[in-house]
């Protein structure tokens, strides 16, 4: 079967020809319909990520159907349509991930590939409502937005939400979420034709992070600002988060597309009553709960585009170049 993985000293990964593997004991065997990427792979490739090992197989998102059970796990599961939990070892404590949590796509190979072996447990049914690139959409960037938003701002109903660089995987499902929960959703993003997409698919507006005055843009249009934000760049914007930030916010963090964050003072936080949260992926609790939600609300991830597998390496480019809106899939 074919495989993208990659190795050291190389930006793209190459495509490998491996054997089909067997499920172990208490394992299936998922024969895979899509793959999403994620910004973590150009992190991987571009040798900027913890714990780096190669050769792996990349890829931490997954759909697709059994095709053999391990041990231990009935016949019956075969023919099942799946979605992956990208994730390993969360731990007891719904709180934070323990010290061995680990995510699929390095240091266990990913999900790039056309069958993949992980424990039952690590699958959950593919909602009925979504096709198979929506499905490899949702996992790993619908859990980074639900438990951000939900389980560490605890967003509610009626507070105006920011979600900065809309374009972003994960920000496309933090408009799309914050909207289903009766939020009032605002973007910023570096193209404005994302902004007027963003407005067309209910957010109330949006100004450029370009822009030096954009916090100011946004506390005017917002009527004195935002009560959560959701942000995945930091960088040297994180001091505009805090300036559009109405007094008593939670601004929440997930990634750090933009880079370091600034020196800044603190007396706006604490002045203002801030809360800075952190937050990475989530629980198999807060998958369940994801789920529940899409199903409820019948969300459908937002797909930018698709590319067979063995264009892994233009689907890469393609990421890196910035100008997708959602989820990039591969097709093995
Ligand atoms: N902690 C976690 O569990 C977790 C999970 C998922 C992702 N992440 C991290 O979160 C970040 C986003 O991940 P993703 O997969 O959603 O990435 P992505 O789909 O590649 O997002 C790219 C988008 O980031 C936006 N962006 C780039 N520079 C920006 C800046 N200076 N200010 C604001 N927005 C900026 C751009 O939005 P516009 O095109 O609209 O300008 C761009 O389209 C990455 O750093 C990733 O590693 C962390």
């Amino acid at each position: 079967m074919k495989a993208a993985v990659a190795v050291e000293n190389q930006n793209r990964p190459q495509i490998d020809d491996r054997p089909l593997p067997e499920p172990a004991a208490g394992e299936v065997a998922i024969d895979l319909k899509a793959a999403a990427l994620n910004h973590r792979d150009l992190w991987i490739l571009s040798g900027n990520y913890p714990g780096l090992k190669y050769p792996v197989v990349l890829g931490s998102d997954g759909a697709g159907v059994i095709g053999a059970v391990g041990e231990g796990v009935s016949e019956e599961w075969i023919g099942q349509e799946v979605i992956i939990y990208p994730a390993a070892h969360w731990g007891e404590r719904e709180v934070a991930q323990g010290p061995d949590f680990e995510i699929l796509g390095l240091p266990e190979d990913g999900t790039f590939v056309e069958r993949i072996c992980l424990p039952l447990r690590r699958t959950a049914p593919k909602p009925d409502h979504l096709d198979w690139a929506q499905a490899a959409a949702l996992p790993l960037a619908g859990l980074t937005a639900f438990r951000a938003l939900f389980r560490r701002a605890n967003l509610l109903a009626g507070e105006k939400l920011l979600v900065t660089g809309i374009g972003g995987g994960v920000a496309q499902f933090g408009l799309q979420f914050g909207l289903a929960a009766g939020a009032e959703v605002w973007v910023t993003s570096s193209n404005p034709a994302k902004i007027e997409a963003a407005v067309a698919a209910g957010a109330a507006g949006g100004v450029n992070y370009r822009d030096d005055d954009w916090p100011a843009q946004l506390k005017q249009a917002t009527g004195g600002g935002v009560d959560v934000a959701l942000d995945g760049a930091a960088g040297p914007g994180f001091a505009g988060l805090i300036e559009a930030a109405r007094p008593g916010a939670r601004i929440v963090n997930y990634g750090g597309t933009g880079g370091a964050l600034p020196q800044m003072s603190p007396r706006p936080l604490f002045w203002n009553q801030l809360s800075l949260l952190g937050s990475t992926m989530g629980s198999s609790t807060d998958f369940a709960d994801l789920q529940g939600f899409v199903r409820q609300h019948q969300l459908v991830p937002v797909v930018d585009r698709t590319f067979p597998l063995d264009q892994v390496a233009a689907a890469l480019d393609h990421m890196d170049g910035g100008a997708q809106t959602g989820k990039i899939v591969l097709m093995p």
